[in-house]
């Protein structure tokens, strides 16, 4: 039933008096629900999203809160939405979390699990949660005043479902920074102290706390290191294991809201040692940072603000980040009604070596395999121009493979839908770059630079196989290159769903290997 809903009304309103269709008003909302809600991907069961805030994992569960404006489709006064998962894949979405109030807006921010009750929050017995978030008070904004931004508390005795906000608040009054945001706390077990690294303008501050409520300034970072063309937001620092070596080194991520490689907002990251008070590049990290200047989590355009779950010890030492899948240029204008941008898919981060350095790899969350439903596999195929690989619903889809690294020309896949809109992504020898091209992929004038140019990322393996898995939920597609050491997210707004893939070799012979394809729609339901 849901299919046939998902492709009859589309198409019945799309098709009796068909122009293509630009602007949200020409399609129906029931149209844009069926059409661009995921499968997978977390979204608001209504109006506006963005940065995920507050997330930790608790007595089985994880949690996520979000920026969320819950009257309007666009950003405006914000709260913390709040959505629980078993699997970081299928969310239940939870009444509001936070509402702003007298001192401000409530911004972006992290949570914790205060095992120890250090806050003396906890009663009963109750292991408090804490919370810790950017007032932003509009009244001081509207007069230009520059103490705009204080940071916050609240702590949760009932694992994270209501909020009591701490009667102190703020616990960091503004130093005078009118860019003073975005708390992300850790416990740092070698000083047995809470540790908090925030966005001031161009660095990162970093403080610590034995109780979460009074903080000491120890240190910065940043100030002309790495990318500077946009203020710094949302950063995160936390501990890797290198894989293959005895050895842990700290990930430093900073969000820059434009100007990013591809344009508008991106993550970048910085490598390093950290002592419980100062973050010190890697000398090998270092050097390469002087020459290539900026290092990014993901080169496409719908990735920013991503952050990682607190309180997963047990798993391993993984370290599972989410994004916000938009990007500040255009967020507000994408076409949909009911409810605008989706996260992620959730991601295991890792630390492999790389040249006499380090290389930040993402991956999607082990769980995703459970969604899988196998529809073709193959074994090695020559691909002699274009050969067609599935035909029939390719919204909602993962695929593996390999490819013999070309040296000329381009080896590519397409997604195509009835109307000829299509999505290219794939490896382009000439410029030894990965690309997602959306320039054809449907609704795109909503913004000049939504689909102006193809996005580029650069290949950091030298190997003469190219591996490959890609996810694709309707609206967005995430490629993961060379097992995770190059990432691509992007979304895209076809105006009928996508339903043939097919590969293209240009220039030489292509060769395609173990090719596998699985449906991904969810057995459990849309997530909203
Ligand atoms: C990043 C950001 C944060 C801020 C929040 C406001 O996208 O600008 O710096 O806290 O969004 O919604």
């Amino acid at each position: 039933m849901k299919k046939l809903f998902g492709y009859i009304i589309p198409f019945f309103f799309l098709g009796c008096d068909f122009t293509p269709s630009t602007t949200t008003e020409n399609l129906a909302p029931i149209a844009e629900e069926k059409l661009y809600r995921p499968y997978l991907h977390f979204t608001p069961a209504s109006n506006w999203m963005n940065d995920p805030n507050g997330m930790f994992y608790f007595n089985g569960k994880y949690h996520l809160y979000f920026q969320h404006y819950p009257d309007k489709n666009v950003w405006g006064p914000m709260h913390w939405g709040h959505a629980k998962s078993e699997d970081m894949i299928h969310w239940e979405e939870q009444p509001i979390a936070l509402y702003p109030d007298e001192k401000g807006y409530i911004f972006s921010g992290s949570a914790v699990v205060d095992h120890n009750n250090t806050s003396g929050f906890g009663k009963e017995g109750k292991t408090p949660i804490i919370a810790m978030f950017t007032h932003h008070n509009m009244d001081k904004e509207k007069a230009q005043q520059v103490d705009v931004e204080t940071q916050s508390i609240a702590y949760s005795l009932d694992e994270g479902k209501t909020w009591t906000k701490y009667a102190q608040n703020p616990v960091i009054e503004n130093p005078g920074i009118r860019d003073f945001r975005d708390p992300k706390v850790f416990w740092h077990e070698s000083s047995a102290k809470w540790v908090m690294v925030l966005a001031a303008h161009d660095q990162v501050m970093i403080y610590n706390s034995p109780n979460m409520r009074e903080w000491t300034y120890l240190s910065a970072f940043g100030k002309g290191i790495g990318n500077h063309d946009a203020v710094w937001e949302c950063p995160d620092l936390f501990e890797l294991n290198v894989k293959g070596r005895s050895q842990s080194k700290y990930v430093l991520l900073v969000s820059n809201s434009r100007k990013s490689p591809n344009s508008g907002s991106a993550t970048q990251y910085f490598v390093g040692d950290f002592d419980g008070k100062e973050f010190i590049l890697d000398p090998s990290f270092k050097e390469e940072l002087i020459q290539k200047k900026d290092f990014w989590m993901d080169f496409g355009k719908d990735n920013y603000a991503g952050v990682t779950w607190q309180n997963t010890q047990t798993h391993a030492g993984d370290k599972y980040l989410i994004g916000w899948m938009s990007n500040w240029e255009y967020a507000t204008k994408v076409p949909t009604v009911g409810w605008r941008s989706a996260m992620t898919l959730p991601r295991t981060l890792s630390l492999h070596p790389h040249d006499s350095s380090y290389r930040l790899v993402s991956q999607p969350v082990k769980t995703l395999k459970e969604y899988r439903e196998e529809l073709k596999t193959m074994e090695s195929q020559p691909i002699d121009q274009e050969m067609l690989l599935y035909q029939g619903e390719v919204a909602g889809i993962e695929m593996e493979f390999t490819l013999d690294r070309p040296h000329a020309g381009k080896i590519f896949f397409v997604l195509s839908s009835d109307l000829g809109e299509h999505l290219d992504f794939g490896y382009d020898a000439d410029k030894e770059v990965y690309f997602i091209d959306r320039t054809q992929s449907g609704r795109v004038d909503f913004s000049p630079t939504f689909a102006n140019q193809r996005s580029i990322a650069p290949r950091f393996s030298a190997s003469e196989k190219i591996k490959g898995r890609v996810i694709v939920d309707k609206t967005s597609v995430e490629v993961f290159w060379d097992d995770g050491m190059t990432t691509l997210t992007e979304t895209f707004f076809p105006t009928r769903p996508m339903h043939k893939l097919k590969i293209k070799s240009t220039n030489e012979k292509g060769m395609l290997h173990d090719f596998a394809l699985y449906d991904l729609k969810s057995n459990k339901g849309e997530n909203k």
